[in-house]
């Protein structure tokens, strides 16, 4: 695929994104004046939620991309969520989630996004993230870097801090949907050593600056991307969470390793492997690879299987 093209599918998603941020915004906006008729809809999950606006939000943009590139795959979070089958192929594909922080929005708490990745021959290739209630829109596509508001170069920090140790390091992470207490107190573990004192008894222990959620996949991956967090680690989000984080981060200079506890994995995650471990731009791989290490010290074995669906789904 030429450039070219890349840079027109860059412009489609970009449009995309803002027009679909604008219908996101309307409805917080309405609950807000106490006129919206936004229903809370629970899943069988009640901590997954999803809202008349996930759904219409996510066929706005299947009925604009499929107007404009009838040959293009499409892989949704609400269309996975009615069963309808998926396969993850060669051809252009867009993975996409219309709201990104579903708890978010019903709160009106403002990290809420519309999520559009793009993969060619499987490698993801654009991402584009908008957040319409702060007005920020994360861009990149292979080779090109990537933008904070078209023109803002990322990371922000340039050249990038060094990133020395896990105990100066800001780390993202969330609660994630499913609350099990055996996942439930994996993660609290994890997130007690990452921010208790070293000692005999725990010498993996990082002490690090602190923990921070945002409740959006693709923001945590924005703010990587951004250099503003140093890490993010989550275990049971799913590709369309992640598909446009991963290019943002990639082309800021970042890295998205799979996020379990083999030490020796330092290969870019798959999409579709539901552990992710972000580590942000720095001088060199090797501090980049030094904090996923540190990490990986921390991180437990979660297990986060791909739910059947009727019809299957293959990746
Ligand atoms: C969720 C958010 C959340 C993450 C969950 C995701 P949704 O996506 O990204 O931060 O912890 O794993 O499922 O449901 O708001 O689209
Ligand atoms: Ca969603």
């Amino acid at each position: 695929m030429s450039q070219q093209e890349i840079e027109e599918y860059l412009q489609f998603a970009i449009q995309l994104a803002q027009d679909a941020g604008a219908i996101i915004k309307a409805a917080v906006d309405s609950r807000m004046a106490g006129s919206g008729s936004n229903i809370e809809l629970k899943k069988e999950n009640p901590t997954d939620l999803v809202t008349e606006t996930d759904k219409a939000v996510e066929e706005f943009i299947k009925a604009r991309l499929f107007k404009t590139y009838p040959s293009h795959k499409f892989i949704g979070e609400e269309t996975f969520a009615s069963g309808e089958k998926t396969e993850f192929t060669q051809e252009p594909t867009w993975i996409v989630d219309p709201i990104d922080g579903t708890t978010n929005f019903i709160h009106g708490y403002p990290f809420v996004a519309v999520s559009i990745g793009f993969t060619l021959n499987k490698i993801p290739t654009i991402g584009v993230v908008f957040n319409p209630l702060l007005n920020e829109l994360y861009s990149a596509a292979k080779g090109q870097g990537a933008y904070l508001n078209n023109t803002i170069k990322l990371p922000l920090f340039n050249p990038p801090q060094p990133l020395t140790d896990l105990s100066h390091c800001l780390i993202a992470t969330e609660a994630g949907s499913d609350r099990s207490k055996l996942v439930i107190d994996a993660k609290i573990a994890a997130i007690h050593d990452m921010l208790r004192k070293k000692d005999e008894h725990h010498p993996f222990a990082a002490e690090s600056h602190s923990i921070r959620t945002t409740g959006s996949a693709a923001l945590n991956l924005c703010n990587v991307a951004k250099g503003v967090v140093d890490v993010y680690w989550e275990v049971g989000c799913w590709e369309w969470d992640v598909a446009a984080g991963m290019v943002i981060v990639a082309e800021s200079g970042g890295l998205v390793l799979e996020g379990h506890s083999d030490k020796t994995e330092t290969d870019t995650a798959n999409i579709f492997c539901r552990k992710y471990l972000a580590i942000r731009a720095a001088l060199d791989r090797e501090s980049q690879l030094h904090i996923a290490s540190q990490m990986k010290d921390l991180i437990p074995a979660i297990d986060a299987p791909r739910a059947p669906v009727p019809g299957g789904y293959k990746a």
